[in-house]
């Protein structure tokens, strides 16, 4: 649907519920999938999930709908977004500079996180060639030991061109939707995908449920023990829910620009992080059993998805079969996410330069793909290629870790207070009570978290993402 906003058209979603589609798309990816349980396996499980959950609703949740906010109002990229609000607000327009560092955390996520879809494409590969080889009943890899099973990921990782070659396909599906547009390409990809997604989740989980180990599930993910909860594992919550919930990156400014004018951005982002929440739990059900009926560990970190899980569905009835159906789920959250991603500097790209948008789209791209590659061949022919060896922060780390952690432990939270201070202290009061469809205790709790609670707890995790020794 086209929006009018100053005598000029632009792109925007078809309804209310494409949005809430699309931005589901976007807060549910390899977050939710991929670092969720492993974080919380890592975690001890308990202490991190309900720690978690209270990060979402204090602290993510106003920021997600104050991010919206000034998208829906600002109808423009993210950094013009913010530049309108904060012209209405009389306000210096230096405050778009919040959302030019999200520009650039989302540029270089999703250089490294396609790099992420490119494995998730591979094991979609192998277990399509294992239906083959084991048949549609049969459990996965008949025959196999094991430890091969777990090899499979350090023998991708040794293949320079193989992992080349899935990054840049999974970057140009993911250029092919964004090139389409808001409409006609990222509204498409959620709504076919983002239920498809929920169907087979939903399968899976039941299948865990009856055929794995349950109940030790439910123990290990809430059972809270709060001496477990140590500065690490809060941090690591709160890093974890805004990663998951897309904060801090100006995604959600990105897809708030495209909400119509009769949207009420209080209800729906409260769906948009219930919904988030709701898949990140239902993935640790989803996978835990399995991985503890097949006796196997829970803090097997970033292994837990691609090395411990295939391993689990040798043993299981039609394993080959279930194992290509949760990798393929995984790649269309993946996918939506990266879509979400890509469009946020395509958006700014498209309006600052004056360049149709495939074009824009290529450009963005080329650009991520220089750096994909970088992060790619960090785990094999430029491992020992440091390059910022010299900042202590960063010392010893490789291309990937690097794109990682400067996103997650500098830009992203730093996008986010200023998030929080421009929201809950600078903008117009009219105009942010306008845009923000709260009234009440609602609208009273929210403006409280968004002025104290939020700035406070970022700025802690930002103090303590430089400084790790200070959570010790
Ligand atoms: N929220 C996504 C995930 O959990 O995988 C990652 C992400 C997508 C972050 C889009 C930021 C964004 F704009």
């Amino acid at each position: 649907m086209a929006l009018t906003q100053g005598g000029s058209t632009r792109d925007g979603w078809s309804s209310r519920s494409a949005f809430i589609l699309a931005a589901i798309g976007s807060a549910v990816g390899l977050g939710n999938l991929w670092r969720f349980p492993a974080e919380a396996g890592a975690n001890g499980g308990g202490a991190f999930v309900l720690f978690y959950i209270g990060c979402v609703l204090l602290i993510g949740l106003p920021i997600l709908l104050s991010e919206t906010l000034i998208g829906r109002h600002g109808q423009a990229s993210a950094p013009e977004s913010v530049r309108r609000v904060a012209s209405a607000s009389k306000a210096s327009p230096m405050w778009a500079m919040l959302a030019n560092i999200g520009v650039l955390a989302a540029f270089l996520i999703v250089s490294f996180y396609c790099v992420v879809g490119g494995w998730v494409l591979y094991y979609v590969g192998v277990f399509v060639v294992d239906i083959f080889q084991s048949g549609l009943t049969g459990g996965a890899f008949a025959g196999q030991d094991p430890k091969a099973v777990e090899a499979l990921l350090p023998a991708m990782f040794a293949n320079p061109s193989l992992m080349i070659g899935l990054f840049v396909l999974f970057l140009a599906i993911t250029v092919f939707f964004v090139a389409r547009g808001v409409s006609s390409g990222i509204e498409v990809v959620a709504t076919w995908m983002m239920p498809a997604f929920f169907v087979l989740l939903i399968a899976i989980t039941i299948y865990g449920a009856f055929g794995g180990a349950f109940g030790q599930t439910i123990d290990f993910l809430f059972t809270f023990e709060p001496e477990r909860l140590t500065g690490p594992v809060m941090l690591a919550a709160l890093g974890q829910a805004f990663f998951s919930l897309s904060l801090g990156m100006a995604g959600m400014i990105t897809y708030g620009s495209y909400v119509g004018r009769n949207v009420n951005l209080g209800s729906t982002s409260g769906i948009i992080a219930s919904a988030d929440t709701f898949v990140a739990l239902l993935a640790g059900l989803c996978l835990f059993p399995i991985v503890f009926a097949a006796g196997l560990e829970a803090n097997a970190g970033p292994g837990l998805m691609f090395q411990t899980l295939p391993h689990a569905f040798q043993d299981m009835p039609a394993g080959a079969l279930i194992g290509f159906l949760f990798f393929l789920m995984i790649g269309f959250a993946a996918l939506t996410s990266s879509v979400a991603l890509l469009e946020v500097p395509t958006a700014w790209v498209v309006e600052k330069f004056r360049i149709v948008r495939p074009v824009s789209t290529a450009l963005v791209a080329f650009c991520a793909l220089f750096l994909g590659v970088l992060a790619a061949l960090s785990f094999n022919v430029l491992a020992d290629f440091h390059p910022l060896d010299f900042i202590p922060l960063f010392a010893g780390q490789g291309v990937f870790d690097v794109l990682d952690g400067i996103t997650a432990k500098l830009l992203v939270p730093i996008g986010a207070i200023l998030v929080s201070i421009f929201v809950g202290w600078v903008a117009d009061r009219q105009l942010v009570d306008m845009e923000n469809g709260l009234s009440g205790v609602l609208h009273f709790v929210w403006l409280m978290l968004v002025r104290f609670v939020c700035p406070i707890a970022l700025i802690a995790i930002l103090i303590v993402g430089i400084f790790p020794s200070l959570s010790q």
